[in-house]
Parts: structure tokens; C-alpha cells; sequence
């Protein structure tokens, strides 16, 4: 009998209750991917552990978007080889974008591995498991599904659950709501469509019947999720409408307080768009909007699909019909042949456009993308961390004179969490600004009107004035 053998015999004795952790890494996707997990895992009787130490199941949810984010996850899958030594009963299991990407070849790898399952295959956790119990070892579940006939979305499984086995748990003020997966977009630099599969859209009936149990069962607010999440109804498929008919109809139909969503696309920000955010009061007036670069030669050369005239205009669209709207991007610097001058037409465009937030990154070659294949990397790592390091002391200075205008004013927020330590709430502004705040009458879920006094690097110090009572404001839910 090999090693495997032998650890084989030992996970027939897990004990009586088995203890999970679920490690996330990478974007809201992945955030929603591990709810789901963690869900699939409780209505299997598993129970959440509080450190790796006392887990049967360790499962790492990865993002490979770029260099850094693949090794941090090797790094940390291997740091559990020792922990498998030593527990050799443990399941130890990697999902999300890294296992799409590196497949069985993660097997060779870490040999310490027992389970890989990609996006598309979360439904298929529970059978894996099984298949790990009775003896089988290195299970895997890793293909894309690239049609809406064969995708199912899975339906509020964290929250059924809790539920259902009689230990609801508290309900956090906001929840994600997946529209749609995958991205038929082509970005020259991206991995995502590799690893997350051809965009499928989830029927909007089954959206909205999401959100009005979400709401009814305290949630406040919903992000609705997809890589290009406004091009969601742009292919009719039965059961799926246009993007802003959706926001109308989850605004209409369920008590939800406020609306968001991420990340849009700019191609797809269009006059019906921009009439939801005039006319939809719980879409709120934040949007993030990626423009990866503000020059064209760089924009052209990463297939993004629009100029940076265009995109600019896309701005006014939704200024004109949105005026107090506030706007955040992704940024990417050291794209291949981007020079300084195209540098400086990014900072340019941060500048003009005001952005209340920037997610900037160093290009990173991704194995298989068209820009990795086909375009030299030839922005030197220092030239990329000097173009960030001066983008984002810009944006710093930006941001901190945007901040203090904020002082005295009353500010809408949404309570999310208390901190002991520093004995503070922290909520979101429906412009999506962070606001730590005191109150006797403060609770997760609360919307209250705060007293803005005082601003720090990238949020908000207030004191309570008041506490908005709109229970069930709106459209008549469930
Ligand atoms: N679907 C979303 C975001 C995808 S990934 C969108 O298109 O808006 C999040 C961000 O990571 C991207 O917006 C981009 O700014 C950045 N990113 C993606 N690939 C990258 C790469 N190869 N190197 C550096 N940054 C990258
Ligand atoms: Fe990647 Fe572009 Fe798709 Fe966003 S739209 S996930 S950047 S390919
Ligand atoms: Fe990362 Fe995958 Fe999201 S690569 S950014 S976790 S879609």
C-alpha cells in the first residue's frame, strides 16, 4: 500500500462532526463562490472551522488574475503539505480560477492535494467529497460550461441553509447576486475568459426572487455580480431581459433598499442605462467603471473597444442624467508599448474624470493571452511601480480634497459592521464611500443619516443624527 493508501484508510475516521475552512482569494466573485461553497458544505452536515489546525477540509478558492495572485496561492497550498503529514485524514482541495488554469498539473505539483474543481463545478463539491470518502483519491471536476442550456445557477444556498437547519444566522446588511458568469469580452491581457468560461445569463425571475428573500430576510442592499455585468440581456435567451428592465423590475418588485452592480463594461453604458440611474431611486449613484487606459494607441492594443473620447462621453451620459453620480475605475499601468506620454493620457482622464476610487495595477503577463503571446513586456518592473506609485499619490491627493468637501455634510449610510476595538459601526454611502460612525441607535442593517466630521486617507468619520425607518419602503416583495 502506497502513502495515499494509507491516508486513504485514515479519512475513513474524519470524527463525528467534519470542520471546514474555506480560504478566498481574488474578486466578489470568488467572495460569492465561497458563500455558496460554505453553504453546499453546511447543507452536508460540515461545520466551520476557526483555524486550519482543527479542519477536515481545507479549500483554497484562487484567482490567478495575475502573476502575484497565482504564486500566493502556490504558496499557500504548499504550506499545507506538512499539516497533511501530520493529519493525513484531511481533504485538502483548491477551486477557483487557478485550478481552471493549471488543471491536473496542480496534482503533480502538490501531490498533498486530494480535490481540484473549477467555477462551473461548485454544484458538483458535495459528489467529490463523496467519491474523496469511499476511497477514491486525486477527484476532479474542471470543465467550463459554455452554454445557458447546461449552466444552472445555483439559488440562495447559504441563506436556505442557515435557515433551514434552524441556525439562521444574523443577516449582513448587503449580499452579491450573481446575473451572470463567465465574459465573452476579449480583452488582450485578460485570463478571466480562459478560466471563467462563455458568458451565461442567469433567468431574471430567479434574480428577483433572490432579492426579495434577501430582503425580506433583512439584507439591504445587492451587488449584482458579473464580469460584464451590463451586457447581461444583450443575447435574448429565454427568461433573461435588458439590463436596466432588471434593475426596474428588482427596484418594483421586492423591498430591497438600494441596488449596485459590478463591474460594468463601458461599450455597454448606453441612454437606457443612464435613464436608470435617473429614474430608478434604489439603483444608487456610484458606479465603477473600468477604463484600464486613457490612451488610445494602449486601448486599441488591449481590445478594450472603445476611445478614450468614447469612454469619456460614456462619463457624460451618466453625469447629464445622474449629476451627483460618483465614479470609481480599474487602471492598469506598463501595458505593453505604453510609453509616458500614454502614461500621462491615463492620469489625465483620472483627473478629469474626478474618480472617487482607483484600483491600479502593474501589467502582468497572463500564459495564453493574446498580449502575453503576441506583445513584449517591455515597461521595465521599475518604470511600471514608478508609473503606480505616481498615479496613486495623484489619485491620494484627489481623493483627500473630494474626502474633506464631505465635512459637515449629512450622509446616508448603510451599516454593515461593528468593530470592539475601536467601538465604531462602518457602513457605505449610497455613493459607496466608507464612513466609520458612533450612535446609541446604530445596527447591522441600519440606514442612518450620519454627521460627517471629520475625513481621513480613504473614508469618513461621523456621529449619528438619525435613523431612517424604511423597513419596507417600495415595491410589495414577497
Ligand atoms: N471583469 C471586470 C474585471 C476583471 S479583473 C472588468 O472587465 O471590468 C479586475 C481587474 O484586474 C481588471 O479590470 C484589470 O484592471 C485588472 N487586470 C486584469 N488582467 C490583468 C493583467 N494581466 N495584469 C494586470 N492587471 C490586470
Ligand atoms: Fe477580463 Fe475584459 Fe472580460 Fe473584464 S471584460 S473579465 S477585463 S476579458
Ligand atoms: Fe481572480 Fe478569477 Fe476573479 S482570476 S479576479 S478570481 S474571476
Amino acid at each position: 500500500m502506497d502513502q495515499r493508501g494509507i491516508n486513504l484508510l485514515n479519512r475513513h475516521e474524519p470524527g463525528p462532526t467534519r470542520r471546514y475552512v474555506v480560504r478566498t482569494f481574488g474578486c466578489q466573485m470568488n467572495e460569492h463562490d465561497s458563500l455558496t461553497i460554505r453553504g453546499l458544505l453546511a447543507q452536508h452536515a460540515y461545520l466551520p472551522a476557526t483555524t486550519l489546525d482543527e479542519a477536515d477540509l481545507i479549500i483554497f478558492n484562487t484567482c490567478t488574475i495575475r502573476e502575484k495572485a497565482h504564486h500566493k496561492a502556490f504558496s499557500e497550498i504548499g504550506r499545507t503539505a506538512q499539516l497533511k503529514e501530520e493529519r493525513p485524514h484531511v481533504v485538502v482541495g483548491v477551486c477557483g480560477c487557478v485550478a481552471q488554469q493549471d488543471r491536473e498539473g496542480l496534482f503533480q505539483r502538490f501531490p498533498h492535494l486530494d480535490l481540484l474543481f473549477g467555477p462551473d463545478q461548485i454544484q458538483e463539491l458535495p459528489r467529490l467529497l463523496d467519491q474523496l470518502h469511499n476511497g477514491e483519491s486525486h477527484v476532479s471536476a474542471l470543465q467550463c460550461i459554455n452554454s445557458a442550456d447546461d449552466y444552472h445557477f445555483l439559488d440562495l444556498i447559504p441563506w436556505a441553509t442557515a435557515v433551514e437547519q434552524g441556525r439562521p444566522t444574523a443577516p449582513p446588511a448587503t449580499a452579491f447576486v450573481t446575473i451572470m458568469k463567465g465574459c465573452d469580452a476579449n480583452c488582450a491581457y485578460c485570463i478571466v475568459p480562459s478560466v471563467r468560461g462563455k458568458e451565461v445569463c442567469r433567468p431574471a425571475e430567479a434574480i428577483v426572487s433572490e432579492v426579495a428573500a434577501l430582503a425580506v430576510r433583512g439584507v439591504r442592499e445587492v451587488t449584482l455580480l458579473g464580469q460584464t455585468v451590463n451586457t447581461y440581456g444583450n443575447r435574448r435567451h429565454p427568461g433573461v431581459i435588458p439590463f436596466p428592465d432588471l434593475l426596474q423590475r428588482l427596484a418594483d418588485e421586492t423591498t430591497i433598499a438600494r441596488i449596485r452592480f459590478t463591474s460594468p463594461h463601458p461599450k455597454d453604458v448606453n441612454a437606457a442605462l443612464a435613464g436608470a440611474y435617473r429614474d430608478n431611486p434604489k439603483l444608487v449613484p456610484h458606479i465603477h467603471m473600468p477604463l484600464q487606459a486613457g490612451s488610445d494607441a494602449v486601448l486599441r492594443r488591449m481590445r478594450r473597444s472603445y476611445s478614450r473620447q468614447q469612454y469619456l462621453d460614456k462619463v457624460a451620459l451618466l453625469r447629464a442624467a445622474s449629476p451627483d453620480l460618483a465614479l470609481t475605475t480599474d487602471l492598469i499601468v506598463g501595458f505593453p508599448g505604453e510609453t509616458e506620454a500614454d502614461f500621462l493620457q491615463t492620469c489625465g482622464v483620472v483627473r478629469d474624470v474626478g474618480f472617487s476610487g482607483i484600483y491600479a495595477f502593474k501589467y502582468s503577463p497572463r500564459p495564453g493571452t493574446s498580449a502575453a503571446e503576441a506583445l513584449h513586456d517591455d515597461v521595465t518592473e521599475r518604470e511600471k511601480r514608478d508609473r503606480l506609485d505616481r498615479l496613486l499619490t495623484m489619485h491620494n491627493a484627489m481623493l483627500q480634497r473630494q474626502l474633506a468637501a464631505n465635512v459637515g455634510t449629512m450622509q446616508e449610510v448603510l451599516i454593515e459592521r461593528y468593530d470592539e476595538g475601536s467601538a465604531q459601526w462602518t457602513g457605505r454611502t449610497p455613493h459607496n464611500t466608507l464612513v466609520h460612525c458612533t450612535g446609541a441607535s446604530l445596527a447591522i442593517g441600519q440606514l442612518a443619516i450620519i454627521h460627517i466630521t471629520r475625513a481621513y486617507g480613504h473614508s469618513l468619520e461621523g456621529k449619528e443624527r438619525e435613523v431612517i425607518r424604511r423597513e419596507l419602503a417600495g415595491g410589495g416583495g414577497v
